[in-house]
């Protein structure tokens, strides 16, 4: 289990698909993540299990715990780039009542330390739609700058917005003030 401030990151276990169920079937909590809402499909508990718990699936995934142990969201790595020794970042916080309350933040910190410290990563991205103010501030906290814009690239509520891709780098990281 890894240790941050205020959140731990552990792997996911066969109990979480009820509550990874429950966050991946809000829609608020998907509009934020991806613009979608409302949602096309429903997630029932085999899909999100053949989705995200498959032994080949779950690499690079963890639940994200509050002070107390409980199961707040998710986080993790995907599309790693082995020479150039680069991943892309998601994050959900998929209990809403943890929302701007800096459990986000932490998390990251604590994945971020991981993978640049641990794995050797030397480039981390991601990417949000341009009306998440919330998690663009959350990413720009940590170093993360903005890189791009991939215009009109989300439809959200019946507008194009721009997707906004953020990266950063180990040397960035390791310069920034002890957070
Ligand atoms: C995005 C997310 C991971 C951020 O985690 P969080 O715990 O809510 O964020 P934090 O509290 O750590 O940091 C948010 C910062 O944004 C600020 N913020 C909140 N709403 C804001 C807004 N509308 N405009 C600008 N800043 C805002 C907060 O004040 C805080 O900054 P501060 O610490 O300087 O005060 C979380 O909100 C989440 O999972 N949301 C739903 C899904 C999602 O959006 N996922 C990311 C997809 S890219």
């Amino acid at each position: 289990m890894l240790q941050g401030k205020r959140t731990f990151l552990r792997p996911l276990a066969p109990d979480d698909i009820p509550i990874y169920q429950k966050w991946y079937n809000d829609q608020e909590v998907n509009y934020w993540a991806n613009g979608a809402w409302p949602l096309s499909t429903m997630f029932n508990e085999e899909e999100i299990e053949e989705r995200f718990f498959t032994p080949e699936k779950d690499n690079g995934r963890y639940i994200i715990l509050n002070e107390e142990h409980k199961p707040i969201g998710t986080t993790g790595f995907r599309d790693i780039n082995y020479p150039a020794r680069s991943a892309v970042l998601f994050i959900i916080i998929g209990e809403k009542d943890f929302w701007g309350r800096g459990y986000g933040t932490d998390a990251l910190k604590v994945l971020l330390d991981y993978l640049f410290f641990q794995w050797n990563f030397n480039r981390l991205s991601l990417d949000l739609w341009d009306g998440n103010f919330r998690a663009q501030k959350a990413y720009e906290k940590l170093g993360f700058k903005t890189e791009g814009r991939l215009r009109q690239a989300r439809f959200v509520l019946g507008e194009y917005h721009d997707a906004i891709l953020m990266g950063l780098l180990r040397d960035e990281y390791t310069q920034l003030p002890k957070y």
